[in-house]
């Protein structure tokens, strides 16, 4: 299957990373469009592209362009886009977004021979070049007609990803369940490192500390379900211990309160595990 070559519109979080990711897996990065000429610049440069500062046009410069803005502005792009499409033959868009489906890009689906589809990487990109590391593995989140599917499936397989189909897939309730894979745990975290300096412990400690506990409870997880790789007194039945956090919890009620569901849901899941082996 030929390489169709790659317009990139927002150079942020996700179009950097996917960017840089698919120049080093030989695709051709024609164009790089966005909002702040700066950003467009630099990342063009790096990665040999035309840089377009006016981002509905990058559509013309490539046979397949990502929209890889904030979710809110992929509608009012893409009825930008139209505005300045010269020829819609050959012509594919698509955005990165979990919480979206495919009616996002319905001004481009009309046009045409114009193919649109979902590319969302199941996955977290933080600022920076180092971000590009998260992209190998990724699972990505398809959903576009069958001969357009299978480009998008052979563009996730380069990246060295494993691509799924999204289609009929209830996009809020997924993408709800994305967001307490990837960023709520990192809410906790936060709560975990202020809570542990209110207790004593040195700030920067409490930091690296919590943070290196974390990582070690994601490494276990490698391999084994939830309900085997969790710890803790809420999985061993240790109530006593639970009373003693929410009695320390007294002066934040919310979080006293957030403690308990969790607690809760904790106990839930490891029935399972004893009733799966019984
Ligand atoms: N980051 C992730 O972990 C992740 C993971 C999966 C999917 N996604 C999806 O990827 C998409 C982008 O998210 P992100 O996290 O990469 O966001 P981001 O870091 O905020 O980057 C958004 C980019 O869009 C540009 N932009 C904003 N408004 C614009 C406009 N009106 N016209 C043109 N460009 C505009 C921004 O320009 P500036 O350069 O001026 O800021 C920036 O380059 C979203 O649909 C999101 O759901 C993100």
């Amino acid at each position: 299957m030929q390489k169709p070559t790659i317009a990139i519109i927002g150079p942020g979080r996700a179009g950097s990373a996917l960017g840089r990711a698919l120049h080093a897996a030989g695709y051709t990065i024609a164009a790089i469009g966005g909002r702040n000429p700066d950003n467009v610049r630099n990342l063009a440069e790096e990665l040999d592209a035309r840089a377009c500062q006016s981002p509905a046009t990058t559509i013309d410069v490539a046979d397949l362009t990502i929209l890889a803005v904030p979710d809110d502005v992929i509608l009012p792009l893409a009825t930008d886009m139209v505005e300045s499409l010269c020829s819609a033959a050959g012509k594919s868009a698509v955005h990165l977004s979990g919480a979206q489906d495919r009616s996002a890009l319905r001004p481009l689906a009309q046009q045409g021979s114009l193919r649109t589809g979902v590319f969302h990487p199941l996955q977290t990109f933080r600022r920076g070049p180092e971000a590009v590391a998260n992209v190998a593995g990724t699972y990505f989140g398809i959903d576009a007609d069958p001969k357009f599917r299978d480009q998008l499936m052979q563009l996730a397989r380069d990246l060295h990803g494993y691509p799924f189909d999204l289609s009929g897939v209830d996009r809020a309730l997924y993408h709800a369940a994305a967001v307490f894979a990837a960023n709520y745990p990192i809410t906790l975290l936060a709560e975990a490192i202020t809570l542990a300096a209110q207790a004593g412990v040195d700030p920067e400690t409490a930091r690296l500390g919590m943070t290196t506990l974390l990582g070690g409870a994601v490494n276990n997880l490698r391999g084994l379900e939830p309900a085997d790789a969790i710890t803790g007194p809420a999985s061993r039945g240790d109530q006593g211990t639970i009373q003693r956090h929410l009695d320390a919890l007294k002066k934040d009620p919310e979080l006293q309160r957030l403690y308990q569901l969790l607690a809760d849901r904790t106990r839930e899941l490891t029935p399972k595990k004893k009733e799966d082996a019984a």
